[in-house]
């Protein structure tokens, strides 16, 4: 199974099905010298941990994050970080029924047509499991960007027809109700549809929005390393993410120049600046020094109980209604996944860059020369 490596410099290579031993990540590229404990990593593995509301798959995790190297003494020795969390609650009998048959919305028909047979305990690569790995190498550079003034924050700006009010916005309600909403009131609003769409054995979907702040202009490349296109791949490949836009993304499509147009203006320090980010942070590919503003559209659960038409394996027409444990909804669980994939992507794209000017590269061996 190739394509499970993501990043150039600081590269992240997942591993592990749902129902296996364990779920893991090896962090190549990351530099010697940051402290590192379990504990930062557990931080955004719990935001991401399933069993917490009634909005979550009821399958109870304790998502335990080990390291098994790479750190030494409490600090990153340069060499691969691995991380690992074993799986504790897997109930296979579940889903051999799913062995049966393909679910529809799900990866069942496509993973069988592409290797023969799949792991249907859970979905194997295809479940959410997979992403313990992106959260756990998210947090690693999560806190290097932090050191380098660089700050990433997720939140779910709708869930089915419910939006936050930009006039509540309160970015620490977005951590403090079961479906990440920085709004307490559409946080109400949304538990309400989520619990009439679990009565009818449905399922919502939703969408997540993402600011990058304190980026300095001058990251991303200029081809096919452009930092919005790498962020559309960083997000695209997490399951079920249906749709990506920076900046006013589609709706700058039904625009004009006149008014897309971020127009530029020196600050009083002498600084280049934008009056408005219809562009989302990127210009070219590059980031231009304003907020970068993304989003991620999550199609609703595919693995719902309500009765739905399918084919079995042997080819006939049948109605099924899935059972085994799932989430409801998959917005409030990606949140921390989409921050952790952006801030890998940026990363990684600040060590690439390092290299784009020579006056840069002088400057760095000569305080390099200095320091011996
Ligand atoms: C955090 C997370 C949790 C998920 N939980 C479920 C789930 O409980 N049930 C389900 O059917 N899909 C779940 N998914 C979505 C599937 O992984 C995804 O729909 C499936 O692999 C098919 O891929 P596609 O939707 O991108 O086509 C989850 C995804 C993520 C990121």
């Amino acid at each position: 199974m190739a394509g499970s490596t993501f990043g150039t410099l600081l590269s992240i290579t997942t591993w592990g099905e749902s129902h296996g031993k364990g779920i893991g990540v090896v962090i190549d590229g990351c530099p010697a010298g940051l402290p590192l404990a379990e504990e930062d990593i557990q931080l955004y593995l719990n935001r991401r941990r399933p069993g917490q509301s009634r909005f979550t798959t009821p399958r109870v995790e304790a998502d335990q994050a080990e390291i098994l190297s790479g750190v030494f003494e409490g600090k990153t020795t340069g060499t691969p970080i691995s991380l690992m969390v074993r799986n504790t609650s897997q109930r296979s009998k579940d889903y051999s029924e799913i062995a049966s048959y393909y679910r529809p919305g799900h990866a069942d028909y496509t993973y069988d047509k592409k290797y023969g047979f799949r792991d249907y305990a859970g979905g194997g690569r295809s479940s959410g499991r997979e992403t313990i790995g992106r959260v756990a190498a998210g947090a690693v550079a999560a806190k290097i960007l932090a050191e380098l003034g660089v700050s990433v924050r997720a939140y779910a700006k709708s869930i089915g027809p419910v939006s936050i009010d930009y006039s509540r916005f309160d970015p620490a309600q977005a951590l403090e109700n079961p479906v990440c909403m920085p709004d307490a009131d559409a946080a109400v609003q949304a538990m309400d549809y989520l619990d009439q769409c679990r009565k009818n054995q449905d399922s919502a979907g939703g969408v997540v929005e993402c600011i990058i702040k304190g980026l300095p202009a001058g990251i991303g490349e200029p081809c096919f390393d452009k930092l919005s296109a790498n962020l559309a791949k960083a997000v695209c490949s997490i399951g079920a993410v249906k749709g990506f836009e920076i900046g006013d993304g589609f709706a700058a499509a039904r625009s004009n120049g006149s008014v897309n147009n971020d127009a530029f203006h020196a600050e009083a320090d002498g600084r280049i600046g934008k009056l408005t980010n219809h562009a989302g942070g990127v210009l070219g590919g590059i980031s231009d020094g304003s907020d970068v503003v993304f989003r991620a559209a999550f199609k609703p659960t595919a693995s719902i109980s309500a009765e739905q038409q399918t084919v079995s394996r042997s080819g006939e027409n049948i109605t099924v209604s899935v059972r085994g444990r799932h989430d409801p909804i998959i917005v409030p669980r990606a949140v921390v996944v989409v921050e952790c994939m952006a801030a890998l992507t940026v990363l990684d794209l600040m060590m690439v860059g390092m290299t784009s000017r020579l006056d840069r590269i002088r400057a760095f061996w000569k305080n390099v020369r200095e320091e011996d």
